[in-house]
């Protein structure tokens, strides 16, 4: 069976670390390894309009933005699909049979959309001063498994909070397999390796990074706008003086550092510490974490390390993306390219779907015949 990947983001806004260290990162990792038949990264600007449509302005631009965001991040056109989800309007023909296959119970116990019902402030009782669910984004999940199975997407690198999406697929796929024939291929999900990079807190230290919290650092920010940021990074309020013991659990400067250090960077950033009243003399992020405990070791030590870590990943980040910002219809037709492709792919399982289902009537000689 061929090997195919098959995940997304909404256009909502540029992307940030929790996208990086969540995903993006190990899409880039799985494309270059050559492991995989045919990868499709899909921009969901029709999963982005379920809850903004009353924006679709915000969603158009930032198709530009996270195009400019993977290319940059080392998405390589010649080995992957970007396309555009609205773009392929077969998806939406798949939901709409799908959605015979999910009961609104079912729907309403997927943990994620109760808590994003939640954080959106949707009302879910009588409340006539809050704004309803759309029902758009109520089927989101069933559109999710539009996307997933259109493409037979054997693997869904996502970030955790999409863990219950990817399950509610599952049980689609068997459905409908089960229902019609066994045409849809059952997906596997792949998280993050780490706890850290599952859930990568904001800046705040807040649960995780948002936009509307304003606790994000994003690939575009500049090497000034990531030290203010770094700078202002919630560590540990008990931790005041620097002989103080301090807590890694929770300290926002750490969780980074356990999603993006690596061996190399205790003697890569060694130098940074020079002229300064204490070295740098750690090698291991055991050690660094062991004297913060222990007391002496500064916040404005580690939030200088993790900076110059940070730099490091996003230099060539932003190096990228100055470049192909000269170049914005490129990047469009580039979207074009990976648009067709995955639109014929989808025109393709569509068929034997309708097939299975016994749909595709002008194509059925004994129905036409009368027998
Ligand atoms: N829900 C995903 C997000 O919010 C985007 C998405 C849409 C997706 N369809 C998908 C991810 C299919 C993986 C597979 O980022």
């Amino acid at each position: 069976m061929e090997k195919i990947i098959l995940t997304g983001d909404r256009p909502t806004g540029r992307l940030h670390l929790g996208h990086y260290v969540g995903s993006l990162r190990r899409r880039v990792e799985l494309q270059n390894s050559g492991e995989f038949d045919k990868i499709f990264i899909m921009i969901a600007d029709a999963q982005a309009l379920t809850d903004n449509a009353d924006n679709p302005e915000k969603v158009r631009q930032n198709i530009t933005q996270v195009a400019l965001d993977y290319l940059s991040a080392g998405l390589d056109p010649s080995k992957c699909n970007i396309f555009i989800q609205s773009m392929v309007p077969e998806l939406t023909e798949f939901t709409f049979y799908y959605m015979n296959l999910v009961t609104v119970q079912r729907v309403q116990r997927n943990p994620t959309v109760k808590q994003e019902i939640q954080m959106r402030g949707f009302r879910d009782d009588d409340d006539a001063n809050k704004k309803g669910t759309p029902v758009g984004f109520f089927c989101y999940p069933i559109s999710q498994a539009a996307d997933i199975t259109a493409f037979k997407a054997t693997t869904v690198p996502v970030g955790e909070d999409q863990a219950p999406m990817i399950e509610q697929c599952r049980e689609i796929v068997h459905k409908f397999n089960a229902t019609y024939a066994p045409v849809l291929v059952v997906p596997e999900m792949l998280l993050p390796d780490s706890a850290a990079c599952m859930r990568l807190p904001g800046t705040d230290g807040k649960a995780k990074m948002s936009k509307s919290l304003g606790n994000c650092i994003y690939l575009s920010d500049s090497a000034e706008e990531v030290w203010a940021k770094v700078k202002g990074m919630f560590t540990d309020p008990g931790h005041l003086q620097v002989s103080d013991p301090g807590k890694v659990e929770g300290n926002c400067v750490f969780t980074y550092l356990d999603a993006f250090c690596r061996p190399e960077h205790f003697e890569k950033f060694r130098s940074a510490f020079i002229g300064r009243k204490v070295s740098f003399e750690f090698n291991t992020l055991d050690e660094v974490k062991a004297q913060y405990r222990a007391g002496g070791l500064g916040d404005m030590m580690i939030k200088t390390f993790l900076n110059c870590i940070l730099n490091d990943v996003l230099e060539p980040i932003r190096a990228r993306r100055a470049e192909l910002e000269k170049d914005i219809p490129a990047v469009w037709e580039i979207l074009r390219k990976g648009t067709e492709v995955a639109q014929a792919t989808a025109a393709q399982t569509l068929k034997e779907v309708k097939q299975a289902m016994r749909i595709d009537y002008f194509n059925d000689a004994d129905l036409i015949a009368g027998k």
